[in-house]
């Protein structure tokens, strides 16, 4: 499918999904979040894409939030739905079965900062810069920004995030864990696609019930997350991949993994 706003790109096994609208800084309209939508609807079943990258056209933007022009005039039921659908798209990206890497080339403010979060890792430039600047606007994050921000970085940090609506740059970002890693942006695609052909080698049943299980974990208690994560352990030994990979490493060679 061609889309408008986003450009999608796939090789040996790598998606790279970017958002392209770098007149107005890759801002999330309505327009955007729809693509993204059936977008993520269509790689969840795409057999060529085992790893996804997500990232913004240009050198200056990631994605510099929800289209404040679109926002603007909206009212209170509107408003409601607005978030509720991008909720809806960003907890499609976030419960992909492939992994996901975010290649943050930029400003990730807003909504570019929740779509960086519902991604499983994040990489950025050191150019790039974060901030959830809501408040100054009226209104809170509302792409899962008050929720995907907390657990990931802790309460304390989020809320000075948030309470300020400060940008911070990438080595603050590493620091508090926002930012798996900082690299120069020439190198940002490069050091993705590293990571990704990482994943690639591993047995791709493996990852994907790994990602399964820590994101169904995290929506749980101690103790049910730890039976969930028992009960997929075991699921993987009825595949031939765990086969291949254990006899693999007894016979000291490399596994050849099928997906199967
Ligand atoms: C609409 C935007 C935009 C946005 C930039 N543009 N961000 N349009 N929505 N979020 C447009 C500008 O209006 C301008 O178009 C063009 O992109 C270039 O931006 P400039 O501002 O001229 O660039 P610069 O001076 O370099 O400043 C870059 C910037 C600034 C610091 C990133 O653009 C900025 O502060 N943007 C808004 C960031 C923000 O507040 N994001 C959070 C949005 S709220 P024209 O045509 O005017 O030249 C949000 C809520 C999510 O995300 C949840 C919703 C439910």
């Amino acid at each position: 499918k061609q889309y408008e706003t986003l450009l999608i790109e796939k090789k040996d096994g790598i998606g790279t999904l970017t958002i392209n609208r770098p007149k107005s800084l890759n801002a999330l309209n309505s327009q955007v979040l729809q693509e993204l939508h059936d977008a993520f609807i269509a790689i969840d079943q795409d057999k060529d894409i085992h790893v996804l990258i997500v990232t913004g056209s240009g050198e200056k933007a990631f994605v510099a939030g929800a289209d404040i022009k679109e926002m603007k005039e909206k009212h209170a039921l509107a408003g409601r739905e607005f978030s509720n659908f991008g909720n809806k798209v960003f907890s499609l990206l976030d419960n992909l079965s492939q992994p996901t890497i975010a290649a943050v080339n930029g400003f990730a403010l807003g909504g570019g900062c929740e779509l960086a979060l519902a991604c499983d890792i994040r990489i950025g430039s050191e150019n790039a810069k974060f901030g959830q600047p809501e408040v100054g606007l009226g209104i809170i994050p509302g792409f899962g920004g008050t929720q995907r921000l907390s657990r990931l970085v802790g309460p304390a940090k989020a809320k000075e995030l948030i309470y300020t609506g400060k940008v911070i740059k990438s080595e603050e970002a590493e620091t508090i864990g926002l930012l798996n890693a900082v690299v120069p942006i020439e190198e940002l695609l490069d050091e993705a696609n590293k990571m990704a052909t990482m994943i690639l080698k591993q047995a791709p049943l493996a990852v994907k019930a790994s990602k399964e299980a820590i994101n169904r974990g995290l929506e749980m208690d101690l103790s049910h997350a730890l039976a969930l994560e028992a009960e997929m352990f075991g699921i993987l030994f009825s595949t031939e991949d765990q086969k291949e990979g254990m006899t693999a490493f007894t016979e000291k060679r490399k596994a050849t993994f099928k997906n199967k």
